[in-house]
This record gives structure tokens, C-alpha cells and sequence, in this order.
């Protein structure tokens, strides 16, 4: 490679180290700062002259061999993973953040370090602030309960009953039964289903008919926040375990006589999910920082939207904590796998928003019913209830009709097919031909663009769908 081209990948690599969401920090193997970019000299509140050029310890005089996470790593060449820290910046704000630092080899020798950062200071002071909330209204809660004696609903936000879940089709009267049944115990349970299938609420009904009723019912979704974070909702953490910790409970406290919902499991950080195996075995834990081992009976349930054999395998979910979850595993069938129930929801549906904005609409037109049982429901029972929730903002007499329904459920469906319009001035081959692109296309579509899926069901072997996609000219980018 010629000067000409270094100086251009060199250009290159600037350009996005300086656009990234993450403060990034090089120092050379003399502890030189070789690239500081303006997401870090904005979270340290330095300018980047002020770094550029000089060492680390230089620069930042309360540092030492030791504390430095760059200096460590250029002694030991290992990387150092996502560590968590709070420092009050030079402009004197506190800032939280995680980071990871990694060496930089080249033809085998170390030449240098590389620190990522993420200013996470708001959305720690966010999620402290919803613990803070949750616990108070648990306590109050508490009285509140003692004031109301026998109400048999729970309420600490656990609304759902077994009532609640409604469905003929026997895959749903079967997951009924089973999980009436292991709500008696205290078992884990694993939930697995896709987005709106309903695992929520059946998690709610398993609660509410359980031993733990009378506790409360906490859900944290695990996807949203990083590792560190997560750690210590969860746990909880003493004052001094990292700088800027405080006392606080977590959410296992804070759950105890009751249960916990990790909600998105197959989203949790996999290190973080090594940290779960002992409070799952026997209930024990320790806040972060604290030598004292507590205790708590609490169910744990936990949720995914991916299949968690698939989870296991893709390396989202952990094989050893996957055993432990998976003491009782509960499947939620997406809605077009039950079409039995598609007309009964949208029923149920409609009766609770007639009486929420005091209507009476009777149910949908035939051409409707149509669209529904067309339709994939990719969104499944959530997107119906939107579905039957926009339709009874536009409706105006008794049935449903296709123009109140959402755009993105219309557009879904081919019109000729539905109306059996066939256009015959092309004569029969041609009519025909239209007819299967646009049955091929609308299915396509329906299956989200998934050949194989779409190929399944048409009961056509995928190579012919393939060839039939080409042959009609049609063209997948487009659908
Ligand atoms: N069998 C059912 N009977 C009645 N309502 C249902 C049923 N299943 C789902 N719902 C309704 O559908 C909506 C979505 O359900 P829920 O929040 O439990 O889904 P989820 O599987 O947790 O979805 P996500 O993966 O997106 O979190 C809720 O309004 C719920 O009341
Ligand atoms: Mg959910």
C-alpha cells in the first residue's frame, strides 16, 4: 500500500470513529493520546488539544497505573469488558458511563489501546427513578391492601386473570389447562411466543391464580438497557460498590412473596445471564458491593419471542440457564396458526370497545370477515385489538366495513382476488397467469417476503416458488 492510500483509509477511519454514538479513545504503547474523537471530548468536557499528543497520566492527574483502564490494558494485553463508572467531568458534571477497552495489536505486538464509552447518565437516572417509584408504590400498595381486605384482584399490577384469555382453539385450551395447573407450584416457566401473542397476560393469569398472589407481579424488560445497568436494578447495589453508587434495593427484593417477569430474556446480555443461575437454584444473591447473602422467594418467569432452542443455538441465551428456565415451557401459537379464533377476538374485541366509547356496533361486514381470516396477523392478538380499536374510531353503523379498517391491513390484500374481478380481454392463459402472480404476490406479502414460508403455504416445494418468481417476473424488492 502507497503513502496515497494509508492517508485515505486513515481519512476513512476517521470520518466514522468521529460519527459513532460512542466516545472512543487510542492511546499509543507509550500511553501517548493518538485519537480522541468529539463524542469523548464532550462527555469529559475536554478539548480534544488538550488530550491529543500527551500522556494519559498527564492529563489526568487523579489516574494511576493501575486505575487507568488503558495503561492496564497495555501492560497486560487482555481486554477489560464492560465496566461501569461514574466521574465528575471537567466541566464538573457527573457522568455515568460503561466502557470497554481492548489492546491493539500488530504482527503480534501490542502497539497500543482503544477505550469505548456510552454516556449512559440519563437513562441510569431514568431507570433509578422507576425503581424508586415502584418501590413506593409497593409500599403504599401494601396498605392499601390491608385497608381492603379480600379483594381478591392483585394489585400490584397483575390484572390478567384466566378469564381473560380467550380462544377455542384447542392448542389454547391445552396451554390453559397446563398452565393453570403449574401455576399451583413455583417453578420457573418459560414462555416463548411471538410479539402480541399474549404472553403477558398469560404470565399475569399464571400469578394471579398462583401462591404468590397476594405479592406483587414485577416485569423488567431486559432488552433495553446495558449490562451494568441491568446488573444492578436486578440486585440492587451498597453505597460505594462503584463510584456514585448509592443503597438501594433491587428489583429481586422488591419482587419477594411475589414473581418477576424478565420479559425478552433472549435480548438479556449473555454475562448477565451467567449472574441469574444462583438467585434461579436456591433464591439467594447479593446486592452488588455487599458481602451479605439474601434471600427471597420469588417466582421467575421469563419470556422470548425467538424460539430459545434457536436462542441457545444463535448464542442469545445461555444452554445452562436455558435448563433452569426451562422447568415448565409454555408455547403462545401465533394467531394465524388458530384462524378458529380470529372472528371470536374481533367479537370480544368489539363488545369492549362498545362499551368503552359507548357504541353498538353488531360485527364486521362479510368482506371483512374475509380480510381477517386473509390476513397474517404478523402483529397477532395485538394488532387485532388495534385493528378492531381503529375500525370503532372510524365506524358509523352497525358493522365494520373494509374502510375503517388501518391502511397497512387493506393494503395487504389483492382486491381482485377478493372481488373475483378477472380481467378476460387477454383471453384465459393470460387471465390465469394474472390471477397466480397475484395470488403468489399477496401471500408473499402476507408471509413478510419469506420464500419458504409463502412456498409452504401455497403446498408448493420452494424451488418451484422460485421458479414460478421468476418466471412471473416478480420481483421480491418490490412486494
Ligand atoms: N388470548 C387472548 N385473549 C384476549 N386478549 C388477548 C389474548 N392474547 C393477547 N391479548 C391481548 O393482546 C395484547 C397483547 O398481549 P401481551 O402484551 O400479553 O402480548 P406479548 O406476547 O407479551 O407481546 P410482546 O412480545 O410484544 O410483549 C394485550 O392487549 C392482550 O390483552
Ligand atoms: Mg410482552
Amino acid at each position: 500500500m502507497d503513502l496515497e492510500e494509508i492517508a485515505r483509509e486513515n481519512a476513512i477511519l476517521k470520518t466514522v470513529l468521529n460519527h459513532t454514538d460512542e466516545a472512543v479513545h487510542i492511546i499509543d504503547c507509550d500511553g501517548i493520546t493518538r485519537f480522541y474523537n468529539k463524542v469523548a471530548s464532550e462527555m469529559e468536557g475536554m478539548d480534544p488539544e488538550e488530550v491529543l499528543g500527551r500522556h494519559i497520566l498527564e492529563v489526568y492527574p487523579s489516574l494511576t497505573l493501575e486505575t487507568s483502564s488503558l495503561l492496564k490494558v497495555l501492560q497486560t494485553g487482555k481486554p477489560v469488558l464492560n465496566q461501569q463508572q461514574t466521574l465528575i467531568n471537567r466541566k464538573g458534571r457527573a457522568v455515568t458511563m460503561t466502557y470497554s477497552t481492548y489492546p491493539i495489536f500488530y504482527r503480534g505486538q501490542i502497539v497500543g489501546a482503544c477505550d469505548i464509552s456510552r454516556d449512559i447518565t440519563r437513562i441510569k437516572e431514568l431507570s433509578e427513578r422507576l425503581l424508586d417509584l415502584q418501590a413506593s408504590l409497593l409500599g403504599r400498595k401494601t396498605v392499601e391492601v390491608k385497608k381492603e381486605a379480600g379483594v381478591p384482584a392483585n394489585p400490584y399490577g397483575a390484572r390478567y386473570t384466566f378469564n381473560d384469555l380467550l380462544g377455542q382453539d384447542p392448542r389454547i385450551i391445552k396451554l390453559k389447562v397446563a398452565a393453570q395447573r403449574v401455576a399451583a407450584s413455583r417453578s420457573p416457566i418459560l414462555v416463548y411466543g411471538e410479539t402480541g401473542t399474549g404472553k403477558e397476560l398469560l404470565i399475569q393469569a399464571i400469578h394471579n391464580a398462583g401462591p404468590n398472589h397476594s405479592g406483587p407481579f414485577i416485569a423488567q424488560n431486559c432488552a433495553a438497557l446495558p449490562a451494568t445497568l441491568l446488573e444492578s436494578i436486578f440486585f440492587g447495589t451498597v453505597k460505594g460498590s462503584f463510584t456514585g453508587a448509592e443503597d438501594r434495593q433491587g428489583l429481586f427484593e422488591m419482587a419477594d412473596g411475589g414473581t418477576l417477569l424478565f420479559d425478552e430474556i433472549n435480548s438479556m446480555p449473555v454475562e448477565l445471564q451467567g449472574k441469574l443461575l444462583r438467585v434461579l437454584q436456591d433464591g439467594t444473591f447479593r446486592r452488588i458491593g455487599d458481602t451479605r447473602l439474601r434471600k427471597v422467594n420469588v417466582r421467575i418467569v421469563a419470556s422470548t419471542n425467538m424460539d430459545p432452542l434457536e436462542a441457545v443455538r444463535k448464542r442469545h441465551l445461555r444452554l445452562d440457564l436455558y435448563y433452569r428456565l426451562n422447568v415448565v415451557s409454555l408455547r403462545m401459537p401465533p394467531l394465524r396458526e388458530r384462524p378458529g379464533d380470529i372472528m371470536l377476538l374481533a367479537g370480544a374485541f368489539i363488545e369492549e370497545f362498545n362499551k368503552m366509547f359507548g357504541l353498538q356496533v353488531k360485527g364486521v361486514t362479510r368482506e371483512v370477515e374475509d380480510i381477517f381470516m386473509q390476513y397474517s396477523w404478523p402483529g397477532n392478538v395485538r394488532e387485532l385489538r388495534h385493528c378492531i380499536e381503529h375500525a370503532m374510531n372510524m365506524v358509523e353503523g352497525p358493522l365494520i366495513e373494509k374502510r375503517h379498517l388501518p391502511y397497512q391491513i387493506c393494503r395487504m390484500i389483492q382486491p381482485g382476488l377478493l372481488h373475483g374481478k378477472v380481467d378476460l380481454r387477454g383471453g384465459l392463459q393470460e387471465a390465469v397467469r394474472s390471477l397466480e402472480k397475484e395470488l403468489i404476490v399477496s401471500t408473499l406479502r402476507q408471509c413478510a417476503g419469506n420464500v419458504s414460508r409463502a412456498a409452504r403455504r401455497l403446498r408448493l416445494p420452494r424451488q418451484t416458488l422460485q421458479y414460478k418468481l421468476k418466471n412471473l417476473g416478480i420481483k421480491q424488492e418490490r412486494l
